[in-house]
């Protein structure tokens, strides 16, 4: 069923420096869910995500735990990054580490390429460095520090003091590809989502862009500058390369082509590395540019940034061990519009997850197919000559599946589900309104009975496909019960751009009994 289209999408590279917290979580899951919409649409998906291992920051992380970084780097991926993806029901294709010997090779030839190509020349450099972001600020970005650093310029995103870093560096000429960036936001405007991102990096360009240092010599934790051991290559563009590295840049020419070019999503605060530097490095080598890059908000607790050096880094298994993946991955991607900063509360998700889930998703689920064992024992009855309010049902959720696939074509998950979740309620509302327990009274309203049941059944097998992406788990147990498994065949084969064709589900097939979807959660957060 493959539709020959290439969908290649990304995360950042997370720093293994600490533990995920749940922003790193939203960021995966948001990829994921596009990642396996397009895979289950046919089209020839590739999702990779993985760990940037390099630079000053894991370096001293390490050596305040008393080793090296290599150790420092492997443990925390093994024991954190890697069990995060199973903790959130994450199906990447590949997982890169900065550290990764096919990674460092082929970045040694990018940075050659462009070395050979004219764009890299050896200079001098004085300016104040923030470890946290591993980057050089600029006036606009420093800030005074308060409490302890009082007096002293902060970064404005971690509030920790910048540090004055002098030395001689190679620079790449990005001051060159101002006209050339601009010409891309213009004649590619879907290059950087949401508008108001791109608005953003526009004005920036257009202020002029100053060549970057893209070496280090007082340290050795990163990948050696070809032509010149004594530097190593600037942490970030060491980073950025892993999209072109993990799909065969400078190795596998057929894979690099099947696959290349990529869809980056990352968060706002690195949204300029992404979308002026990326594309300018790529242009320099002579490689396509991305697709696009789109940048969604901040997590935002008690109204700041979520982050573990600020302290409110919240651990993903601290939502999961109590709500279950699910949970984690319908809250976060329904309740927060993608694009903007969302706080994030143990009292919004609770509700959430008890109207829409537990009461909405999950007793529709739980009525109909107890509805269908009590009436008919267990076996989907067919479905008569339908009425107006069936042929809504229909109509409904023909037009949220095509609004869903729009949504996702734009990147916006939150409403792809808020169209999905107008099955939801319709169907509901139709149960309410039909009273299948008050038609099961009288047999002479026996047919009646069985199209309202159809209905909401094969409203519900239309939910399991379109919902699978966002939320694997519970919607392969109700395929399950819906015997559509054995049936129609697999959930995650089922295509997606067609999941609003009505009449799937074939009558006479026998539903299992279905333990509730969501749990009721007993209240400690
Ligand atoms: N290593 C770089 C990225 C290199 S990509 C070539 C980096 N890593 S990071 O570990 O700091 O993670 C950055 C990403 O994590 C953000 O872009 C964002 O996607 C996610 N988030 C980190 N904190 C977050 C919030 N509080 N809220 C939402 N997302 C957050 O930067």
């Amino acid at each position: 069923m493959s539709t020959g289209r290439s969908f290649y999408i990304t995360t950042p590279i997370y720093y293994p420096s600490d533990v995920p917290h749940i922003g790193h979580g939203y960021t995966t899951v948001a990829v994921d869910t596009l990642a396996r919409w397009h895979r289950q649409a046919g089209d020839d998906t590739w999702m990779l995500t993985g760990t940037d291992e390099h630079g000053q920051k894991m370096m001293r992380a390490a050596s305040a735990n008393g080793v090296q970084p290599q150790e420092w780097v492997d443990k925390l991926v093994s024991e954190s990054w890697f069990p995060l993806l199973e903790t959130l029901d994450v199906a990447n294709d590949d997982f890169i580490r900065t550290t990764q010997e096919r990674h460092e090779e082929r970045v040694k030839k990018f940075v050659q390429a462009i070395h050979d190509r004219g764009y890299i020349y050896a200079g001098e450099f004085e300016a104040l460095y923030c470890v946290g972001c591993e980057e050089f600020k600029t006036d606009s970005e420093i800030v005074d520090g308060t409490g302890p650093f009082e007096g002293l310029k902060v970064c404005a995103i971690h509030s920790k003091p910048l540090e004055l870093l002098q030395e001689k560096n190679y620079f790449f000429k990005l001051s060159e590809f101002g006209d050339r960036l601009l010409e891309l936001y213009a004649t590619q405007p879907d290059f950087i989502r949401p508008e108001s991102a791109r608005n953003e990096v526009v004005s920036f360009v257009k202020n002029g862009l100053k060549d970057l240092s893209i070496s280090r010599s007082t340290f050795d934790w990163g990948i050696t500058v070809p032509w010149d051991e004594s530097h190593v290559i600037y942490v970030w563009v060491d980073a950025l390369l892993n999209y072109a590295t993990a799909v065969g840049y400078g190795a596998e020419p057929d894979e690099f082509d099947r696959r290349w070019p990529a869809y980056h999503v990352v968060g706002k605060d690195i949204l300029r590395f992404h979308a002026v530097i990326w594309p300018a490095m790529l242009m320099a080598a002579g490689v396509e540019v991305p697709r696009g890059v789109f940048a969604h908000g901040w997590l935002l607790v008690g109204g700041e940034k979520m982050s573990k050096s600020k302290l409110t880094g919240i651990a993903p298994t601290e939502i999961t061990d109590v709500f279950g993946s699910d949970a984690y991955r319908f809250y976060f991607l329904s309740a927060i519009a993608f694009g903007q900063d969302g706080s994030f509360s143990w009292e919004d998700l609770s509700a959430r997850y008890q109207a829409e889930l537990a009461n909405g998703f999950g007793n529709l689920a739980s009525r109909t197919t107890a509805m269908i064992e009590r009436y008919f024992e267990g076996v989907i009855p067919p479905a008569a000559s339908p009425e107006e309010g069936d042929l809504r049902i229909q109509r409904i959720v023909a037009e949220a599946a095509a609004a869903a696939d729009a949504a996702i074509e734009r990147f916006r998950v939150d409403e792809a589900i808020a169209a999905i979740w107008t099955i939801v309620d319709a169907l509901n509302l139709y149960i309410t309104e039909n009273e299948p327990w008050a038609l099961a009274k009288d047999p002479e309203r026996r047919p009646r009975l069985e199209t309202v049941l159809y209905t909401a059944a094969e409203g519900l097998r239309a939910l399991a496909v379109l919902l699978s992406p966002v939320m694997p788990e519970s919607t392969e147990k109700l395929w399950i019960a819906l015997g559509a498994a054995e049936t129609i065949g697999r959930l995650q084969d089922q295509p997606i751009r067609e999941a609003g064709a009505w009449g799937v589900l074939r009558p006479g097939t026998s539903v299992n009994g279905l333990a509730p979807l969501f749990p009721r959660v007993e209240q400690s957060a």
